[in-house]
This record gives C-alpha cells, structure tokens and sequence, in this order.
C-alpha cells in the first residue's frame, strides 16, 4: 500500500462507489434538518433517516457521500489522549431498498485490498454473534479465513445511535502490528489496546429503533456504512492516530509556530496543542454551517469549544487573539472537500475572533473570581467541610462570565474540587422555564398538531400565490358542533376555533413572514374571522379564528378571503427585505447572510451577520440604493426550479439550510435572487418608497435594520411632521422651514445666557473672596482662606483661586465647589507661602483625603476631586492644622 493524503483518499473512496452505480452527494451541513432527535449530525447515515425508513424517496437507491460529523460525547478527553477528537469526516455507501450484504461486503474488500491495496492478511472481519449470512459471505465468498474471522454481540456489533435506523454490523478491522499492542497473551480484534483498529463498520440496517428499546422491522433492508476517513488515513500513512494524518498535522504544526512549542517534548503541552488542533477544526466547520456561539444546544457546544481551545492556548503561553490564524490552515486543508470553508472564509474569521476577544475580557475577571472561590473551598475542606464549590456561584460564572459549567468544572478538578451540578442545574431551570413559558404563550403550533394528529386527509394545498379568494372544504375544527351551535346562539362570538381547511389562500407564518388574516364563510352562513395561522409538521394550516356567527361543522363548504390590504403591506415589506440584503451585501460586503427576519403589515426586520455598527451615511447608502431599484419599477418574477439550476443562478440560499429538488426562487430582475417562499408584489414599484427606521445590534456579530414601505413611509411622515409642528408650536414659529434656524438660534442663547451667568456668579464669588480675606484665619503669618460655593464649576473654582493666588503673596486658600452632582476642591498658594515651604498638590491630596477624594497638582495650584459632601465642613477647618503642620514639620 502506499502513502495516500486525506483529501486524496476522500476522492479515491467516492469515485470508487460511483463507480458501483452509487450517486455522489455533498456533505449535509452539521446542523440536522427536521430532526429533534439529534444537536449535530454524527455519522452519514443521521442527515438521511428519511431515506432509509422509506418516508421520503432518496434521489438515487445508492447513495456515496463523504460526511463532516461531529461526536461530543467526551469533550473533556480530547486532547489528553490522541485518540479523541470532536471532529472528523464519515466516509460511507449506502443502500436504500437497493443491494444488501453481499455486495456491501465484496465491495468493502475490493476498495480496501483493491484499490488500496492493504495486504489482506492484515484485515481482520467481525460480525454479530447470530450473522451467520455475513459470516458465510466473508469466509465462502471472499475466503476469510476463520483465524481472521470473531463473532460479536449486540455491545459490538449492533449499531444504533439514539432513535432512527439501526441493525447489525460486521465490522473491518486493521493490524497495526505486535508493536502497538498491549502484549497481553489474550490480545485480539476487540482489545482495548492500540493494535487493533477498527476502520469500517457495514451496518445492515434493518429495524426503525423508537430509542427505548422497540425495534420495528423495515419493509426492505438497507445498507449503512461508515468508515471514518481519519482512520483510514492513519492506515495509509501509518501513522498512529489521527493528529499525526497530514492535514491534521499541518494544523498542529501552526498551533507550534504560533506558540513557539514543540511537539512530543511535555505532555502538559501536547495536551494543549491537540485541544486547539482539535478545536479548531470543528468550530471552522461548525461557523460554515451557520452556527453561532450561544449558551444553548448546539451553538453552546460551539462556543464551549471555543472557549477551551482559547484557554489552552493561554496554557500554550499565547498572550494574544490567535484562533483566527489558525482557521486560515483549517481552510487550506479542507477546501478541496469543503469549497463553502474558503467562501465564508472572512465570516468564520470573524466569528471566531468575536467570541475569542469576547473570551478573553470575561475570563480574567471571571479567572480571579473563581480562583478566589476555590481558595474558600480549599480552606473549607481544611477546615474539614466538603471539597465542593457550589451550584450557585458556577451558575453566575456562567450567567455572569459566561463560563460554562464544564470550563469551570475543568478548572476546579485541576485544584481536586468538584462542582455541585444539581444545584447549577436547578438554578439553570429556573431560568429556562421562565423563557419556555414566554414562548409557550406565543406559540399554538405544538398543540394545535397534537390536536390533529388523527387526520389522515392530504396536507391543506395553499393557493394563496396566486389568488386571494378560494373555495374549501372544513376538514376539521377544534371544538364540537354543539358548543359552536351554542355558543352562536347564546353567547355571540367565540373566540379561539381552530379550523382545518382542505384548499386555503391563507399564507400560514413562516420565513419570516406573518400569517395572513381575513375571513372564512360556510355555505350555510357562518362567518368566521381569521386571527392567525399556523402550519402543523404535517401540512395541516390551522386558522384561528374567531366564531361571529352561525354554525360551522366538518365537511362545510366555505369562501375563505384574504384581507387585500394587509397581504399587499405584507407583501411590500417581504419584498424590500429581498431588496434590503441585497443592498446591504453591496454596500458592506459579501459576508453579510441573513440571520433571521420578520415581516408584517407595517415593517419588515432584517437580521444579518455584520461586525460592527453600519455607520449612518453606510444606511442612507443602502436607503438610497433600495429606492432606487424601487423607483427603476422591476419584476419580481417568482418561479420554481430544480435546485442545481437556483444555484447556477446565484440565488442567495439560507445559511446552513438544506433545500430539496425544486426550490422556490424570487427573482428580481436578476439583481436581487432569492429562494423563499413567502409572498411578494409582482413589480417593484409597488413597494412605493423605503425608509431605513433603526439600526441596532441584537447578538455578537448580528445586527439589525427595521424598515418600512408604502403606508409605512407615508405614517412615518405623518408622524415627523406632527412632531416638527409640536416643536414650532414650542418655539412659536410660523413656518416649518425657520424651524431650524430658530432652534440653532435659541441654543446660542441658552449657551450665552449660561456663560452670563457664570460670569455673575464669578463676580459674586470674587467679592465673596474680599469677604475672605477679611475672615481668613493666620497661621505663622500665613492665611488661610476656606470656601464651599455650591453650584460652582471647577473651571470657575480654578479662576478663583488664581486671583487669590495672585492678589496677596502669604496667602494659601482651599474653595470646594459644587457643580452637576460633582465635588471639587481647588488648593492655591501665593508666592510668600511657597517661599515658606508649601505646596498645594501636596495640601491638596490631605484635605481631599478626608473628604474621601484624591488629586494634585502643581505647587502653586492644585485641583482634587472630593467624593464625601457630609465631609466637606471637617476637610475646611482641618485645612489650618494642616498647614500648619506642613510649616513646621
Ligand atoms: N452508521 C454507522 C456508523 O456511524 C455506519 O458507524
């Protein structure tokens, strides 16, 4: 066999099964689809469940694909052994009611000892203890012989991974030689020792597992395997595990030049160097696939690794931001396999160096604290109470630092302390069940699929694209025809009914966009009204409505009207959001994504990935270029295509998200090409104007911009224009138009009016000052003159100060003054009083003391911020004894 690279190998695998009929697919993104059931994708068969239990139908019966997968299990132990890691790619084959065994077995054998041309007689074969069909191809079919040859049980050789799925495997099994094993006479395939590795598990996928422990059998078996890429790669290079594979190395050989540290010299720093190697290499493909650090499901496991591999590379000796250098690596090594890590290049940078620098400010204050906590507990402990740091206190590391409960595990079982988890948990659910009841309250969608899960009617077909009217048929409603009979009858109208249509022009929320509203009439006369509508997971729309009058019962006829208005508003805002990104791609850059929307009636609400504040003349650019596409009157021309032919196009797609065949794409003209399926005006003129209201930031890296159109503009003029008349009624001006003038004019006056008073009370204090010196006390000749003005300004203090500095040589004087909730104290000395030893920072900084202030100053003038107004009395008449003590002292 010979030397091959990863990237190569990859290449060698797919190619080798499209040879076999198999249809190459790209890597899903991490993030499942419609899958609650899992935080990351994990192997290659996770993203394609569907597929295999026969509820969707796959594009090809065989399948090949190269997986980036992410297992988290063990987070705490990457890094101190070499052979975990968080991250790595699943190569894998699979059958969907297609081929089964026998072909998945010769296959494996003819790419491993074929195409690789892994001597034979290092492959050793498992299979599950009952397998005799996979035992009987391996040894009659392929010649096996049996010395090479274990049975396993269900622990081994039966793979499943949470619910979905799952059925025996045989697996295939690598000799590294005698010299990586543990010598043990009982040493063989299955040790735990590092021998013998396996690399390729042929899964034959049988059963759906509801992950309780019920196995349902599948129709038609499938064929799932996965051999994890790295491994085979170890294989190839023979080297022993993977942060010695090629592409992983020239990652940890960055990590090296970046901290100035060797490799394999100190354990310490090994460990080091593979959490970051390691760490770097998922959270690259984690930000790729659209995730963003947060302190929940997946987006915490990012920013958990994120933060790990930044703290290690503190423990490195790296005393600066360096994650994002490392991602130039991580992208250089993959891009062959992976052309999305170099087109989001900049935005991975910029995540990661978000979170890296939003790391460092909290973890040295959140260090100190938890250094201190556990300086408490170790006295504790000798003091012969438990060694355990409480729950609470993690919990406001967490909620406080944002260090999450396993950095500050991490840290505290370096010092042999424990943490009180369930106590950091409770105070954790406190927190979440307070945000689960704010969304409860929004959100009827959950119930309202319980409350149909029974219908076995085709999902609602919506035709609200192209009509605005329709006729349907009640398929079900939530309450039972006597209550609506009584309730029409007795009670007038009725609120919350829930009715499931047949056909419904009704837009049910979703994307972004808010459900339409309107009415629905039976043919027998009830009239609903339609508050909101939701879409169950099977396809239901559900319309809330409010029951106004007569009785409507399953199986009715009905005319279901959209109100015209509101969907053209919606309409409109939808629209400019599409105009609005693009916009914004222009005017900032290529990384601006959306990150999430939200369009109604009167605004629209654009979230988009962006680092700093879009600074006024960036937005009125934006603006400007909105409207002008607006005012050039352009089709919006909506239609649908086969994916491939979207993308050609250069439709923008959400990030992360996985789309099927045929998408829906909104087109503007060719400038602006999205997929979506919300509801648009037909031609941008419609939109009649854009105006940019606010720009905000919502999270790291996400900003936000409201905007409104039409009506939205029109009410918004409205409102300025009452607001100016309410500012020229203030100012009693006439004409809008001198309004400004008037208002500059008026704070010019204000201003001067200001200085005026200044000099008045200047003139006042000077002749409080002749008073003074009249009432100044002496000491040693010297006199002493002390003053609190309130309402006095430091700039007015300090000129006070100077004329009495100025006006008699043997003259120290010490004025506070009071001014906008601020305390000052101003120290002068004439002439004869620094001929005599005294200095006025030096006086200036033991009066402020006792005021409990600080300051200081030159010696013939010195100014000090005083902090205690209670103490202002006792600092002026220390002020003698003071200088009298500087005379004589
Ligand atoms: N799904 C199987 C695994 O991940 C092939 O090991």
């Amino acid at each position: 066999m010979e030397w091959t690279g990863l990237n190569e190998l990859r290449e060698k695998y797919l190619s080798f099964f499209e040879s076999k009929g198999h249809l190459r697919l790209g890597s899903f993104p991490l993030v499942p689809k419609n899958d609650n059931s899992l935080l990351l994708i994990n192997s290659g068969m996770a993203p394609m469940k569907k597929w295999f239990l026969g509820q969707e139908e796959p594009p090809c019966r065989r399948v090949t694909t190269c997986q980036k997968c992410i297992r988290t299990p063990d987070i705490e132990r990457v890094g101190i052994t070499a052979r975990h890691g968080t991250y790595f790619e699943m190569l894998g084959n699979f059958s969907f009611q297609d081929y089964f065994k026998k072909e998945a077995i010769a296959w494996s054998w003819e790419f491993l000892t074929g195409v690789l041309a892994i001597p034979a007689e290092l492959l050793y074969i498992s299979v599950y203890l009952e397998d005799d069909e996979a035992w009987d191809i391996w040894t009659k079919e392929i010649g096996i012989p049996e010395d090479h040859m274990v049975r396993f049980g269900k622990e081994d050789n039966f793979w499943e991974h949470g619910s979905g799925p799952c059925g025996p495997c045989s697996e295939i099994y690598f000799d590294r030689g005698p010299e990586h094993g543990c010598g043990k006479p009982d040493c063989k395939v299955g040790c735990d020792c590092d021998r013998y590795m396996e690399v390729w598990n042929l899964v034959f996928s049988q059963f759906d597992s509801d992950g309780k422990g019920n196995y349902e059998l599948l129709e038609k078996p499938n064929i799932d395997t996965g051999m994890g890429l790295e491994r085979l790669a170890c294989v190839l290079q023979n080297v022993g595990n993977l942060f010695e594979v090629d592409t992983v190395r020239a990652i940890l050989n960055h990590v090296e030049r970046i901290s100035g540290k060797t490799y394999g010299q100190d354990e310490k720093t090994d460990i080091s160097i593979r959490v970051v190697t390691d760490h770097i290499r998922s959270t690259a493909f984690m930000v790729s696939d659209g995730i963003l650090p947060s302190n929940e499901g997946r987006g915490y496991v990012l920013r958990r690794l994120l933060r790990r591999a930044a703290r290690h590379g503190r423990m490195l000796g790296i005393g600066r931001p360096f994650l994002t250098e490392l991602v130039e690596t991580v992208i250089q090594e993959n891009k062959a396999g992976y052309p999305e890590l170099e087109e989001h290049a900049d935005y991975i940078k910029k995540v990661i160096g978000t979170e890296e620098e939003r790391f460092y400010k909290t973890i040295d204050q959140g260090m100190n604290i938890l250094n201190g906590l556990i300086e408490n507990v170790r006295a504790a402990a000798q003091a012969g109470r438990e060694a355990i740091l409480s729950g609470i206190d993690a919990f406001k590391l967490n909620d406080t630092f944002g260090f999450p409960l396993d950095l500050t595990k991490e840290i505290a079982a370096e010092a042999g302390i424990l943490v009180d988890e369930d106590n950091f948990r409770a105070e954790m659910k406190k927190q979440r069940e307070q945000a689960r009841r704010d969304r409860l309250s929004r959100d009827i969608s959950g119930w309202a699929a319980d409350l149909f899960g029974e219908l076995t009617a085709e999902p609602t077909c919506f035709t609200g694209y192209d009509t605005l009217e329709d006729k349907g048929v009640i398929l079900a409603l939530s309450d039972g025809e006597e209550l609506l009979d009584a309730v029409s009858t007795d009670e007038g109208a009725k609120e919350g009914v829930l009715v499931v249509l047949d056909r419904t022009p009704f837009y049910a929320e979703s994307g972004g966009q808010v459900a339409d509203t309107g009415s629905i009439v039976t043919a027998d006369g009830a009239r609903l009204e339609v508050r909101d509508v939701k879409k169950t997971p099977k396809g239901y729309f559900v319309h809330t409505c409010t029951l106004l009058e007569g009785t409507a019962k399953t199986g009715d006829t009905v005319t279901a009207s959209v109100s015209k208005g509101r969907r053209g508003a919606i309409a409109r805002n939808h629209t400019s959001a599409h105009l609005l990104q693009k916009a914004l791609r222009e005017v900032l850059g290529s990384h601006v994504h959306q990150a999430g929307s939200y369009e109604d009636d009167e605004r629209v609400r654009f979230d988009f990935t962006h680092f700093s504040a879009v600074t006024p003349e960036e937005l009125s650019l934006v603006e400007h270029i909105v409207n002008r596409k607006i005012f050039e009157a352009l089709d919006v021309e909506v239609r649908t295509m086969p994916l491939a032919e979207a993308k050609k196009m250069g439709a923008m797609a959400l990030f992360g998200e996985k789309y099927g065949d045929v998408v829906r794409v909104v087109d503007v003209n060719g400038w602006s090409t999205e997929f979506c399926g919300g509801t648009h005006v037909k031609n941008t003129a419609q939109l009649g104007c854009f105006k940019i209201l606010n720009e905000s930031s919502v999270a790291a890296g996400i900003r936000r911009i409201e905007g409104t159109t039409g009506y939205g503009v029109l009410r918004l003029l409205d409102e300025r224009t009452e607001m100016l008349q309410q500012a020229a009624g203030a100012l009693k001006v006439n004409n809008l138009k001198d309004l400004p003038l008037r208002a500059a004019a008026l704070a010019g006056e204000v201003k001067s009016l200001a200085r005026e008073l200044e000099q008045v009370k200047a003139a006042a204090a000077a002749s409080q000052i002749e008073g003074l010196f009249e009432s100044a006390a002496d000491v040693n000749g010297i006199k002493i003159l002390t003053a609190y003005f309130s309402g006095t300004a430091p700039e007015a203090l300090r000129s006070m100060s100077e004329k009495v500095r100025d006006k008699a040589p043997n003259v120290v004087s010490a004025l506070v003054g009071s001014s906008e909730g601020k305390l000052t104290l101003a120290v002068a000395c004439g002439k004869g009083a620094l001929d005599a030893g005294l200095k006025a920072g030096v006086l200036a900084k033991q009066i402020a003391a006792i005021a409990g202030g600080n300051g200081g100053g030159k010696p013939d003038l010195a100014m000090a911020g005083l902090k205690d107004e209670t103490k202002i009395d006792e600092a002026l008449n220390a002020v003698p004894g003071i200088v009298k003590a500087a005379l004589e002292g």
